[in-house]
This record gives C-alpha cells, sequence and structure tokens, in this order.
C-alpha cells in the first residue's frame, strides 16, 4: 500500500487529487487542512467505500512548527511515500505592486512561499528514509508570467518554482524525487464551478496528471500541463530526463 501525504487536501484542487489518489487503488492518503469541518466534507464527498483509506488530519502544514508537527503525526502512523504540497489559493488579484500595503506583502509571501518551504523542510527528511519517494509541488503558471494587478501571485509562483529547482539541485539523485507539476492557467474547481470558462483545465485532468506523476516512471523536476503552445514545448514525453527546458 502506497502512502501519499497531501497537505492541503481539501481545497478544490486537492479534493480532486485525493480522490484521484483513492481511486487508483492501492493507496492510502492522509489529507491536512487547517480546519477539522473541511476535512470531514471532503470525506463526505467520497463514496463509502473509498473513505478508510483516508486519515484525517488537523493543522497548519504552511507553518514551521505545524509542519513538524503532522510530519511528527505523519511517522506515528507508519509515514508515507509520497508527500503532496498544494498550499496557496486558486487565481486572485492583489493590486498593482507599488499600491501594495507593505504587511501584505510580507502576509502573502508568508502564507504562499514561506509556507512551501517549511513544508518541504519538515517532509523532505521523512520521505529520504524510503526509496523510490517522492515530494511533489503542485504550482501556477503565474510563475512565468507578470500578471498585472496579481503580479504579487505571479512572485510568490516564481518563488516557489525556484524553491523546488534548488531542492531538486541541491539534493541530486537522493530520495526523495522532487518534483513541481505546473498548472499554466486557471483550474475548474467545485468552487470556480459557476464562473469557470470552457477552456479552463479540470481539476480532474490535474488529478490524473499528479496520479500519473506519483506512481509512474520517474518524473523530471517540472513538468507543466495546460497553457498553449508552452505545453508543448515544455511537456516531455514520458517525463524523461530529470528536468525539462523552460
Ligand atoms: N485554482 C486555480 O485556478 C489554480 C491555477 C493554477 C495553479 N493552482 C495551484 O493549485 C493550488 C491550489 O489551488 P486551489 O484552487 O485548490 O486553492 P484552494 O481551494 O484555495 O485550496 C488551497 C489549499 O491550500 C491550503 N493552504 C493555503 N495556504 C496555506 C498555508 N499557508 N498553510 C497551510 N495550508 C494552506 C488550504 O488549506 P486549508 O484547508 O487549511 O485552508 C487549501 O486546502 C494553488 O496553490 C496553486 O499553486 C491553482
Amino acid at each position: 500500500m502506497r502512502r501519499v501525504l497531501v497537505a492541503g487536501g481539501a481545497g478544490g484542487v486537492g479534493e480532486a487529487i485525493v480522490r484521484a489518489l483513492l481511486d487508483a487503488g492501492d493507496v492510502e492518503v492522509l489529507a491536512t487542512s487547517r480546519s477539522a469541518a473541511r476535512l470531514n466534507a471532503l470525506a463526505a464527498s467520497l463514496e463509502p467505500g473509498l473513505r478508510p483509506r483516508l486519515s484525517r488530519i488537523v493543522g497548519e502544514a504552511g507553518s514551521f512548527e505545524g509542519a513538524a508537527r503532522i510530519v511528527a503525526e505523519v511517522e506515528a502512523r507508519g509515514g508515507a511515500d509520497v508527500a503532496i504540497a498544494l498550499l496557496g489559493r486558486g487565481f486572485w488579484s492583489s493590486g498593482p505592486l507599488l499600491s501594495l500595503d507593505p504587511r501584505e506583502w510580507n502576509a502573502v509571501l508568508d502564507e504562499m512561499l514561506t509556507a512551501h518551504f517549511a513544508f518541504a523542510r519538515a517532509a523532505i527528511p521523512m520521505l529520504a528514509a524510503r526509496r523510490d519517494s517522492l515530494y511533489l509541488s503542485i504550482g501556477g503558471g503565474a510563475a512565468f508570467t507578470p500578471v498585472p494587478d496579481a503580479a504579487l501571485m505571479s512572485i510568490a509562483a516564481a518563488g516557489q518554482l525556484m524553491l523546488t529547482r534548488a531542492l531538486a539541485a541541491e539534493r541530486g539523485e537522493a530520495s526523495p524525487r522532487i518534483c513541481e507539476l505546473v498548472i499554466d492557467g486557471p483550474v475548474r474547481t467545485r468552487d470556480s464551478a459557476d464562473f469557470a470558462e470552457a477552456s479552463w483545465i479540470g481539476a480532474d485532468e490535474v488529478a490524473r496528471s499528479v496520479v500519473e506523476i506519483a506512481f509512474g516512471a520517474a518524473p523530471p523536476t517540472v513538468v507543466v500541463i495546460g497553457g498553449r503552445d508552452r505545453a508543448a514545448r515544455v511537456r516531455p514525453p514520458g517525463y524523461s530526463g530529470r528536468e525539462n527546458a523552460l
């Protein structure tokens, strides 16, 4: 039985990933949220047959203390082979950069970038104890493009992507493999279903890619889904090689 820790598993993209992982078969999922109610809603949304393989962990995966507590709890329950970090938000606007309140700058980078470092710092040593383990960060294509009036989102996403690449470069071939799945475009989730456009990537499609990365051949450091020409240019057939060109 493969064990997968999903930090942020009760969010819009996270719930689709949790369901797809459980659907994949011989998998136990440990999902975290800061909210017990959101985890309970996630469990209730699953088919009854899948629920016994979902463990709920209430905690703050994006703080240094919270991530350490969550990882200690996962280790006490038998550890994990895969950790997935879904720490952030869907599309959001912070307004023009020069109008930003410095407190918002600090708060957003803390919530969206430092959170990824905090979780990686706790989860990677746990995964290192297992062969063929994987640390998978889920990021956004804003990392590639300055989005006017939402540039803070781009800055956080670019920082998250460089964090992944730097961790992969520092750790080389050591377990776990380090990978980021960059979703290049908005995602149709339960929350965005009312206003999502037909061209948006479905959360189920993102979830299928996650299952492929988690249980397939060793992925490169960066995998991009969505986008237009970029997808064809960057996504490598069969995920061969450690990192595809950006
Ligand atoms: N939605 C999109 O259009 C889109 C597009 C491209 C990429 N993405 C990527 O997908 C990720 C998830 O998007 P989503 O639409 O599923 O967002 P969401 O519904 O807002 O869910 C975000 C999840 O992240 C967790 N989280 C956020 N900040 C955290 C922090 N500082 N510490 C701990 N947990 C934190 C939340 O956990 P709690 O349950 O504790 O609140 C929640 O489960 C984004 O971060 C982004 O990188 C999304």
